[in-house]
């Protein structure tokens, strides 16, 4: 790696949407289209073939092989509101500058082209359409799905907002991509393992499972003052109740379980709740114990019914991949354990297509999608020789013919 041509890359993008209480890169924002139009620049100033594709991806292509597939590596520009310097954006900026190495320097015999993708919208701050342009290009996207993406309140629609950035139904059902051999993803851990274990390399085996909703509760709207406590139907109580519970719950469990709204109505500090609103996301690596803890959820509910739910299984990599990238790590003189990624990543919806790796670093006392994420420039520059060593090794070799493990081989650690 040329690393002053990776800082400088990553300084360029990080700074970007970057305000006093952190990075607001969200997608569909005037400042999430800046990123991918500098990056785009960047691309163009180091002569690779650069654009962006229909559903806002943007992809940087070098193909000194005729008619091979790619090798692609990538992660997300977007970030949450108030996010932090290294949740996507540095494993971007670590693809380019592999891409870029292996342009300088290409490994021999050399049996792949190689890609960079920034994919759109992975967060889905504001239209619960995350994972979005890994969708698009895996052809998971339906009109219906498409046309359903909305805000929490319901009243704007992706499908109304996107035009404005080039991007509509026609534009995302036909995506024109390139072929696609492997996959590969270098990320911040944003947990706290890696940093506990002074590890600096993770090698994922899994990415977790996910189940996201609502529930809303509904009590009796009254008086707060003259309303006996004995005689109260309080809404806000009953989901307030729920969230305690989640916590218990998902703490048994061995899952995670996380209420980051919640809406009472009609909202007055002197009416009792008669409609009260929680969303919830329950996430483990075994689609078992999320499944269970759920589902003991909702069974210890009062007065609540379950909305907009919807679920992903975990999603196990591939043997294979994890094998050379814990092999680039050891040619690195670096240390690697394997862990399972409690986040959810474009190379969980890329793993359903194509072999796929996932290469994490450590994150400074776990902290993630907050101002305070940072990793130390030691442990970056590391992460980004494991990612070209990686890339190297299967751009010179064929795993294409090797079958990944069954998904509960796949688990564990
Ligand atoms: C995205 O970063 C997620 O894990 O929710
Ligand atoms: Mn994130
Ligand atoms: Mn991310």
């Amino acid at each position: 790696m040329n690393a002053t041509r990776f800082w400088a890359n990553f300084r360029h993008l990080q700074t970007i949407g970057k305000r006093k209480d952190g990075a607001y890169r969200v997608a569909w924002t005037e400042e999430d289209q800046m990123a991918r139009q500098t990056l785009l620049d960047l691309l163009h100033q180091e002569g690779l073939h650069g654009y962006q594709d229909g559903a806002g991806n943007i992809w940087g292509i070098w193909s000194p092989v005729d008619n091979a597939p790619y090798l692609v590596m990538g992660s997300h520009l977007d970030s949450v509101p108030r996010g932090g310097d290294f949740d996507g954006v540095f494993g971007v900026a670590a693809a380019l500058e592999s891409l870029l190495a292996m342009r300088d320097k290409a490994p021999e015999p050399l049996c792949l082209n190689g890609a960079l993708v920034a994919f759109a919208d992975e967060e889905g701050v504001g239209f619960n359409s995350g994972l979005f342009g890994s969708r698009a290009v895996c052809g998971f996207l339906t009109r219906e799905i498409f046309n359903n993406f909305h805000d929490d309140s319901g009243t704007r629609y992706l499908a109304e907002t996107a035009p404005r950035f080039g991007i509509t139904w026609e534009s995302v059902s036909h995506l024109d991509v390139i072929p696609i051999a492997v996959y590969l993803e270098l990320h911040v851990e944003q947990g706290p393992n890696l940093d506990r274990s002074g590890i600096p390399v993770g090698v994922v085996n899994v990415i977790t499972g996910r189940s996201q909703g609502f529930a809303r509760f509904v009590g009796q709207q009254n008086h707060a003052g003259t309303t006996p406590m004995p005689l109260r139907e309080d809404a806000l109580l009953y989901a307030a109740n729920a969230v305690v519970r989640l916590n218990q719950i998902v703490g048994r469990a061995g899952a995670v379980g996380t209420v980051g709204q919640l809406k009472a109505m009609p909202g007055s500090p002197n009416v009792i709740a008669d409609s009260a609103v929680v969303s919830f996301d329950v996430r483990s690596p075994s689609d078992t114990v999320r499944n269970i803890a759920v589902r003991d959820w909702v069974n210890s509910w009062h007065g609540g019914t379950l909305f907009a739910y919807h679920e992903e299984a975990a999603v196990p990599l591939y043997p294979a991949i994890q094998d050379v990238i814990a092999r680039a790590a050891s040619k690195e003189g670096l240390k690697a354990m394997t862990v399972p990624s409690w986040a959810v990543h474009d190379a969980m919806i890329m793993a359903k297509k194509v072999p796929t790796g996932l290469i994490f670093i450590p994150s400074v006392q776990g902290i993630s999608h907050a101002a305070e994420e940072f990793s130390h420039p030691q442990h970056c520059e590391e992460g980004v020789r494991v990612l070209e060593d990686t890339a190297r090794s299967l751009c010179a070799s064929d795993l294409r013919r090797q079958e990944p493990k069954s998904e509960d081989e796949g688990k564990g650690s």
